[in-house]
Parts: C-alpha cells; sequence; structure tokens
C-alpha cells in the first residue's frame, strides 16, 4: 500500500530556499494560472491546499487576484516541517522564510499592496492538517472547498497512473460543486532528489496525458484550461521539461440528478 511516510520530514526549509527564494518563469507561470483559477470570484471563501508543503506562492496570488482574503484555509500535508513554517510565517516570526520576492513580483504584476495581502491572508481561520492523502482526506475536509489547489503533489508523491489518480481524487472529494481548482504539475518528471541522497519517483505527466487522468479521479469540469507552462533556465534540478498547468471550475450536479 502506498504511504507518504518518506515525506514525513520534507526538507521545507531547504526547498524554500531552493525554489522560491527567488521568482522566475516556473513560479510566475504558477501565480498566474492561481489567480485565473479565482479571477471570476468575489470571495475565495475555503481554500483547501493539499500537499502544499511550505509554499504560499499559489495562495498570495489568489489573494492578489481578489478584492478580499479567504474566510477559511485548510492546508493538508503529512510533512511536520512544512506546518512549523507555514506556523512562523503566519505569526510573523522573524525567522520564517521570506515571501518578499513572490510579494514584489505580485505587487508589480497586480498592483496588489503587499502589506494588505500580507494581513488578510494572515487573517484567515487557518486548519493546517497534518495527514497522509493516501489515507482519504482528513475528518471534516470532504467537500468543503470553495476553491481546492495541489500544485506538485500528485506527479511528486506516485510513481504509475493508478498513484496519481488516486491523490488526484482527494481534489474531487475536497470540493464542493462548482469548485474553482487549480492544479500544477512538474512536466514529464524523472526521478529527483530532495536534500538527502533519496532517489524520489515521479510520475511523468504532460499536458496532453492530463485530462484522462483528472476524469479517471471524478473530476468533471464545466470550464478548463490545461497547458504547458515553462522552465527555468538553468533548470531547477534535471530531468523535467517545465510545467503543467491546469485551472476551471467543477460542474455543479445536473438538475435533478
Ligand atoms: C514537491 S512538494 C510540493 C509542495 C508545494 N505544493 C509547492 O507547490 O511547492 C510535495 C508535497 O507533498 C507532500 N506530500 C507528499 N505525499 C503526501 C501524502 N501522501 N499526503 C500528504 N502530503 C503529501 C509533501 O510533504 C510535500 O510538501
Amino acid at each position: 500500500m502506498s504511504s507518504g511516510s518518506r515525506f514525513a520530514n520534507f526538507p521545507a526549509r531547504f526547498y524554500l530556499r531552493k525554489y522560491y527564494a527567488h521568482i522566475g518563469p516556473e513560479n510566475a507561470a504558477l501565480m498566474r494560472a492561481a489567480a485565473a483559477a479565482v479571477a471570476s470570484l468575489d470571495t475565495l471563501g475555503t481554500v483547501v491546499e493539499l500537499g502544499g508543503g511550505p509554499s504560499l506562492c499559489g495562495l498570495l496570488a489568489m489573494v492578489a487576484a481578489t478584492d478580499s482574503g479567504p474566510h477559511r484555509v485548510v492546508w493538508v500535508d503529512i510533512g511536520a516541517p512544512n506546518g512549523e513554517e507555514l506556523a512562523a510565517w503566519l505569526r510573523d516570526d522573524s525567522a520564517a522564510f521570506d515571501w518578499g520576492p513572490a510579494l514584489r513580483w505580485l505587487e508589480r504584476e497586480t498592483g496588489a499592496d503587499a502589506h494588505a495581502l500580507t494581513a488578510r491572508l494572515r487573517a484567515a481561520h487557518w486548519d493546517v492538517r497534518r495527514a497522509d492523502l493516501w489515507d482519504g482526506l482528513p475528518a471534516g475536509v470532504g467537500g468543503v472547498g470553495d476553491v481546492v489547489a495541489s500544485y506538485f503533489l500528485a506527479e511528486a508523491a506516485s510513481d504509475d497512473a493508478d498513484g496519481f489518480v488516486e491523490l488526484t481524487r482527494r481534489v474531487r472529494e475536497a470540493a464542493r460543486p462548482g469548485a474553482r481548482v487549480a492544479l500544477a504539475y512538474v512536466r514529464r518528471s524523472e526521478p529527483y532528489r530532495l536534500e538527502d541522497a533519496t532517489l524520489h519517483p515521479a510520475f511523468a505527466v504532460d499536458e496532453h496525458s492530463l485530462l484522462p487522468l483528472l476524469h479517471a479521479a471524478g473530476l468533471q469540469f464545466a470550464e478548463l484550461e490545461v497547458r504547458r507552462g515553462p522552465r527555468d533556465e538553468p533548470p531547477a534540478r534535471p530531468g523535467y521539461a517545465g510545467l503543467v498547468l491546469a485551472h476551471g471550475r467543477l460542474r455543479e450536479p445536473l438538475a435533478g440528478a
């Protein structure tokens, strides 16, 4: 049976420094896609982020794209250090990771005010759940998401289509009908290493293979955009070909269904 336990001690600070200390084409594309996912909403309501790790990139972009912060953020991840990073940022700890590069990029891109944006996100009710998504959603998270986001989870934590689909089912399970969904993947990922020498398996997905996998996971979209995203140069690590970005709106149940 699959388990997320190899991510239990996810190297959160190493990962943040490596991938989020600088906003290159990949992070810019992710933030634009996250913003596009929620652009038609007046308020974000409840945002569920699955495998969110220590990254606030997508959420900051969503807050910048709407006039209000989320009412509630439900953050599900198995890595204990990720929760510690989030907690440090939420209490404005001087040792917290500096999200300045992403905030300054959002200021330039959207005209948002970084202080207001930060305050709005910190003011949300944060519900940080440490859980293994192979075991299903934690209690109380099913169907609560007005917005459900998952970036670099399903392809990074599985090594075959069945595993990818199983983790993607959590997106559908967390969403209310009509929810906005934002998804991102490392495109055509080969096995990869984090801080230590362990080689992590990955599932190679691209913009052509993604849609049937989303359907197999039970996601039915009223609107969907899937596209290939850029790759940083030099690339962040060996063995991938940019990003795959998808965002859309789930179907409402049909009348009488
Ligand atoms: C590559 S990181 C992506 C982090 C973040 N979403 C981002 O955009 O940078 C993968 C994340 O998925 C989490 N993860 C992996 N398997 C998991 C599982 N079975 N249940 C919950 N979280 C898991 C890891 O702890 C890690 O934070």
